[in-house]
């Protein structure tokens, strides 16, 4: 049995810069309530055009993860993609990126598992590494997610929420059992589906019913979030699987060197930090500057961790997701 370890990082915005003061000039919205709320200032956003796509982002990640790692494309064994805003409801943007990428045969997998997706490839990759099937894998977490939004006052406690972007990280294997992933915990609980998700279209309402349909008040097409109920589920579902990660790992929160919890809002992070008694040196948030890039958040933030020095060799990193699914997970990784 093999270890995983992350050899290389990388990341992706969008140029385009979307403050708070844009959003306030197309909706009821105010930079007050969405600080305050949320702690996010500005977020990115592809501009329509300008060449970008959610595995044309992956892509670039992977290019500067893949190099950073001293490996080429060809060196990869296996694709993980991350997203819950694929270019295509079919194929998968993994395929896309193995395209652009020019690996020849290399299998390339989605997940689809929203804000605790990259998190979920993470611990994918770590188990096609551990049983030694596979040496190098790419994992990419991708979001265009502006495309998608209801940018009215109706879908306002969605839309100024969310961003575009990328990240991408290669996993190789170690014979070191002490370092890289030590364990991973994931799990999900369906009975909440629908309290975070975009349920049209869907297997139940084929194209030909939603053309007839050309209903412009027919927000299934959006995403629909109960606000609150997901905010106290996912302070309970992060302290949990965090606590397990420790547990398992046989860590004290005392030697957590950087926790990097998914970006959905900085008062759940906040939340998260004071439970667990950590110092802001301990605890990676960005949203501010990004906010919630679903399932790229990890990526970029643990990239923008490891470019500042933050994460280094010896470092006790934790990285932690709750989003749609309800889905939820950790991963503990000895730098
Ligand atoms: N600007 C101004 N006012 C707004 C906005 C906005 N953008 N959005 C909503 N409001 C209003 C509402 O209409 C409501 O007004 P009312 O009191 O007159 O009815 C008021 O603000 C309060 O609305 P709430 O929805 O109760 O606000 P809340 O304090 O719950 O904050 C938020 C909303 C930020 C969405 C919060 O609930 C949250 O962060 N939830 C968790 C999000 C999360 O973690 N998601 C998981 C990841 S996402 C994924 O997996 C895809």
């Amino acid at each position: 049995m093999f270890n995983s370890k992350i050899i290389g990082l990388g990341k992706y915005l969008p140029e385009n810069i979307v403050t708070n003061a844009d959003l306030e000039k197309i909706m009821e919205t105010s930079d007050a309530w969405i600080q305050e709320r949320t702690g996010i200032k500005e977020r990115r956003h592809i501009v329509k055009g300008d060449g970008n796509s959610t595995s044309v982002m992956g892509v670039k990640a992977a290019k500067i993860a893949i190099e950073r790692a001293g490996l080429t494309p060809n060196d990869i064994d296996f694709i993980l993609f991350a997203t819950l805003s694929p270019d295509y409801y079919f194929p998968g943007s993994g395929v896309l990126v193995q395209e652009s990428l020019a690996i020849p045969d290399c299998p390339a997998m989605d997940i689809r598992m929203q804000c605790s997706g990259f998190v979920y490839a993470l611990a994918t990759a770590d188990q096609f590494i551990k049983t030694g099937m596979y040496k190098n894998v790419l994992v990419i977490g991708s979001e265009y997610h502006s495309g998608g939004l209801d940018m009215t006052t109706r879908g306002r406690n969605i839309s100024v929420i969310f961003g575009d972007g990328a990240g991408a990280a290669v996993l190789t294997r170690t014979e070191n059992s002490n370092e890289g992933i030590l364990c991973s915990h994931l799990h999900s609980e369906g009975k909440y589906a629908e309290e975070l998700s975009l349920i049209g279209p869907n297997t139940g309402r084929w194209v030909p019913e939603i053309l007839s349909a050309n209903n412009p008040d027919d927000i299934s097409y959006y995403p629909y979030m109960n606000g609150q109920f997901v905010f106290k589920n996912a302070v309970v579902r992060f302290s949990e699987v965090i606590h397990k990660g420790l547990v398992t790992a046989g860590w004290k929160k005392e030697d957590i060197g950087m926790l990097i919890p998914h970006q959905a809002n900085l008062r759940i992070a906040q939340f998260v930090q004071k439970k667990f008694g950590l110092s802001d040196d301990q605890v990676y948030n960005n949203i501010e500057r990004y906010g919630n890039t679903t399932a790229a958040s990890i990526p970029i933030a643990l990239t923008e961790a490891w470019e500042e020095g933050k994460v280094v060799q010896g470092t006790k990193v934790v990285l932690a997701a709750f989003g749609s699914g309800f889905t939820w997970g950790s991963v503990m990784i000895q730098w």
